[in-house]
């Protein structure tokens, strides 16, 4: 029976629709990394300012200048270009900007 459920025509299966959905996490994917990554210096919230890191709940920096900021780092602020991929910059950036 388990061999028949099985058996559907690999024609037939959606090609780049299921492989996307399997590896998705179930939260935002921008959370995480900036737990991992960023809330060390800058809160789980954005609002600690460890070592002089910034607010990001105040910062005036848009997608742009976020992905800028996390690629190539500033001051103590570290680069992440080489340790997170330009996608994961991408979330992670537009997750801070959801930090209020
Ligand atoms: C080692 C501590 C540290 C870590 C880890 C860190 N930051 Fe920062 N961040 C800083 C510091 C310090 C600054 C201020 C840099 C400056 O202006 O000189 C800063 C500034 C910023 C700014 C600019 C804010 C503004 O308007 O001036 C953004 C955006 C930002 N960080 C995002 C992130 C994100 C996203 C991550 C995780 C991928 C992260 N940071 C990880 C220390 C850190």
């Amino acid at each position: 029976m388990l061999l028949a459920a099985c058996s559907s025509s690999p024609t037939e299966a959606p090609a780049g629709a299921a492989s996307g959905a399997a590896t998705a996490p179930a939260e935002l994917p921008g959370q995480a990394l900036f737990a991992t990554n960023c809330a060390i210096c800058h809160g789980p919230d954005g609002k600690r300012g460890l070592n002089g890191a910034h607010d990001l709940t105040k910062s005036n920096l848009n997608q742009m200048g976020r992905v800028y900021m996390v690629t190539n780092g500033l001051g103590q602020m570290p680069a992440f270009k080489g340790q997170l991929t330009p996608e994961q910059i991408e979330q992670v950036a537009s997750y801070s900007l959801t930090l209020k």
